[in-house]
């Protein structure tokens, strides 16, 4: 029996661990595994080669994908599916781990719904933008990345009396931007799912300058296309000097952190209890109120992830 894993969109943290334990699980539960390489990319060109331990040992605590990922518009056609397809079929591979978010889930329903294979898709991605989870591998690692940006921002902001708007990514999703803005004690924190008071906000923080801050750290979400409208703010409105940081792709880098390792663990041994228990199997590995339980992916794909309303209610006492 053959099963394969690759990864699939933005890499993150975390990815690499959960391809260490697939290699793991896959030899002590007598299944043959192989590498896809690349992403959807790599399954249409045939870019897979079957793992051993060898090829994982000394990966745990490395960022990134070793086996690489990719956004692939190509597996958009019928015509590139069914080589991707020959291809798998001539190796006798009928089951799938994806790493990856929903929109590689989505392509992946469509793909093991036309061929007949088994997958199961394990949420990873740093914007923790998934319906159905309240954790995608990678948050973690991604969110203390952000938290020694900005706790390295502050101290020039503070020697220098300054303003700082910092960027997060997240896509449309403000989970990174919110939680870090909270951790970080951050003053302002704007994000697409609630809209910013900032009359209400330029009265707080006068008043707190006049008792004797030295600076302010803003953190925006990507999602809001608002990083230069806030600096602005910050100049005209509380007269402080800014300046802006976009953390961009450091935020998907680092070695996982610990929690990120030990949820790579748990996702893979859920995704193997599945897909070899179950007949049919198109599901994705889920995890809420510290529960691992799996979830159609048809249920994912139909529905749009929203923000935890514990989470806005933090917002709205610290911001609003
Ligand atoms: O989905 C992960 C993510 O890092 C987003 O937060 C960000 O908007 C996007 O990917 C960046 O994509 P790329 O790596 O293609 O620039």
């Amino acid at each position: 029996m053959a099963i394969a894993i690759f990864s699939s969109g933005g890499d993150c943290a975390g990815m690499n661990p959960a391809i260490k334990y697939f290699v793991e699980n896959a030899l002590f539960r007598g299944l043959k595994p192989y590498f896809i390489y690349d992403g959807l990319e790599g399954l249409i060109d045939n870019r897979i080669k079957e793992a051993n331990f060898s090829d994982v040992s000394g990966i745990i605590h490395l960022g990134g994908t070793i086996i690489g990922s990719s956004r692939s518009k190509r597996f958009y056609d019928y015509k590139y599916r069914k080589q991707a397809y020959e291809n798998l079929k001539r190796l006798h591979i009928d089951k799938l781990i994806v790493l990856g978010g929903d929109g590689s889930f989505r392509a992946m329903n469509i793909f093991c719904n036309e061929f007949n294979l088994k997958f199961i898709g394990i949420p990873a991605t740093i914007d923790n933008d998934i319906y159905g989870t309240q954790y995608c591998l990678g948050v973690d690692t991604a969110l203390n990345m952000i938290r020694i940006a900005v706790d390295s921002i502050r101290d020039t902001a503070n020697s220098f009396k300054r303003a700082f708007v910092v960027e997060t990514m997240g896509r449309e999703c403000g989970y990174l931007a919110l939680v870090s803005a909270i951790t970080s004690g951050a003053e302002l924190c704007i994000i697409p799912e609630i809209a910013a008071n900032l009359n209400k906000s330029k009265k707080r923080i006068s008043k707190e300058i006049e008792n004797g801050r030295r600076y302010v750290l803003c953190i925006v979400a990507e999602g809001t296309k608002a990083t230069q409208k806030m600096k602005e703010w910050l100049e005209e409105e509380i007269a402080l000097e800014t300046r802006v940081t976009v953390l961009g792709h450091i935020q998907r880098g680092g070695n996982p952190s610990v929690y990120d390792r030990l949820m790579a663990r748990e996702f893979i041994k859920e995704a193997f209890d599945a897909i070899l228990s179950l007949k049919e199997c198109k599901k994705a590995v889920v995890y809420n109120k510290s529960q691992f339980a799996l979830m159609d992916i048809e249920t994912i794909a139909s529905n749009k992830y929203k923000i935890d309303a514990e989470l806005l209610e933090l917002y709205k006492r610290d911001y609003e």
